[in-house]
């Protein structure tokens, strides 16, 4: 087959496999409502890196808060194994089958982070485990709050979880030496859900601005699509203002520090969000201490938005490596799942912990604290709430 029509099969393929989705979308049901479950599965998973070692701590503190819960069955915890980048290779497997298998006899999973081969590097190039897991759950919804009270900054960043650039990020190709090809991807129902949720959220939790980040100027088809139906859905919320902001100017205003206090909720594209919530986190100390939610109708997934670092493992480092990032998932973990005391407990005793009392700082080397020992800070933080 000459090359065109080579592109075109493969062409074909992204288009049919994309409608397939956007029509499973608008199959989903409802929300599951967790206070309607007799039992609440968290299932936990290490993942690669330092992951085992902050994903062990964060699970302790969720099994001091949750005790009583787990006493009474009404919360199991369930170590779910193998989502290794060493397993994942073996069975050429974003997420192997049994370890799909295994999280989808969860609700909620707490994941530690897993390493994301890349172009040129040791590995197979197979796709991320937690992009594979956020559209094989449909995890919708990327919620990465950031806040710096004493700079004013107070944001949520709904970020669009299962499409843009990431929707057939591994389906991109080679049309010859000189052309190589990716897609971006936008439906009605995947933008709709995810700028609903934001302003919903906005609604509920007394925000009164949201702001969309898009590039609809440059890429005109798909985000102009998703700036159009952020448009349509603020018209439905009018006690809400909201505002469109391009990436590249909404990076620089982050950084202007009078502007970046007005900012409140942020909805954007898949890409967008992954690079604001980077910058985002930096203010609060860095992506060692932001938390992710992925929210989906069935499943939810909380994560660091850090990766598996290896080179601090390599170092034999990963007893110092900060499980905070792990813990804030942890705090949106237990308020998904309706623990919004226990959540917010933790939440305080970590404020206490990394910005007022700071009894012990983590450095990530020898001359900070272990995560073991700054665990049995935060626990002993929570007992004195
Ligand atoms: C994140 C990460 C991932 C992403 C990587 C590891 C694939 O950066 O959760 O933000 O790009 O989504
Ligand atoms: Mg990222």
């Amino acid at each position: 087959m000459d090359k065109l029509s080579v592109a075109s099969e493969k062409f074909l393929d992204v288009v049919r496999g994309q409608l397939a989705r956007a029509e499973k979308i608008k199959q989903a049901g409802d929300f599951i409502d967790y206070k309607t479950l007799p039992q609440i599965v968290i299932g936990t998973v290490g993942g690669d890196g330092i992951g085992p070692a902050i994903t062990a701590q964060a699970q302790r503190v969720l099994e001091f808060l949750l005790a009583d819960e787990v006493a009474a069955g009404e919360v199991v915890f369930r170590e779910i194994e193998g989502l290794t980048i060493e397993n994942r290779v073996a069975v050429k497997q974003a997420i192997p089958e049994d370890v799909l298998a295994d999280l989808t006899q969860c609700h909620v999973i707490l994941k530690g982070p897993t390493t994301t081969p890349q172009r040129g590097d040791n590995w197979p190039n197979i796709e991320s485990a937690n992009v594979a897991m956020r559209k094989e759950l449909d995890l919708f919804a990327c919620i990465r709050p950031v806040r710096v009270p004493d700079q004013g900054i107070d944001w949520t960043i709904f970020r669009e979880n299962t499409e843009g650039a990431y929707a057939v990020g591994s389906l991109g190709f080679e049309v010859d030496e000189d052309l190589a090809i990716d897609f971006t991807v936008t439906t009605t129902e995947g933008s709709e859900r995810i700028i609903r949720a934001a302003f919903d959220y906005a609604k509920q939790n007394g925000k009164t601005r949201v702001t969309a980040v898009t590039k609809a100027n440059v890429i005109k088809t798909t985000d102009g699509k998703f700036l159009e139906i952020c448009k349509r859905i603020a018209a439905e919320y009018p006690e809400i203002a909201f505002d469109d902001w391009y990436i590249d100017i909404m990076t620089a205003k982050l950084i202007d520090e009078k502007r970046r206090r007005e900012f409140q909720v942020m909805v954007c594209p898949n890409l967008y969000g992954d690079i604001l919530s980077d910058e985002a986190a930096e203010f609060q100390g860095g992506v060692g201490t932001a938390g992710s939610a992925n929210i989906g109708k069935r499943y939810a997934m909380f994560e660091a938005i850090h990766g598996s670092a290896p080179r601090m493992v390599k170092e034999g480092r990963e007893i110092y490596a900060d499980p905070s990032s792990m813990m804030r998932a942890g705090v949106m973990l237990l308020a998904h799942i309706g623990y919004q005391q226990a959540a917010d407990k933790l939440e305080q005793a970590l404020d206490i912990c990394m910005y007022t009392e700071k009894k012990l700082t983590l450095t990530g080397r020898a001359d900070g604290a272990t995560n073991t020992a700054f665990t049995d800070y935060v626990m002993e933080t929570v007992g004195r709430l």
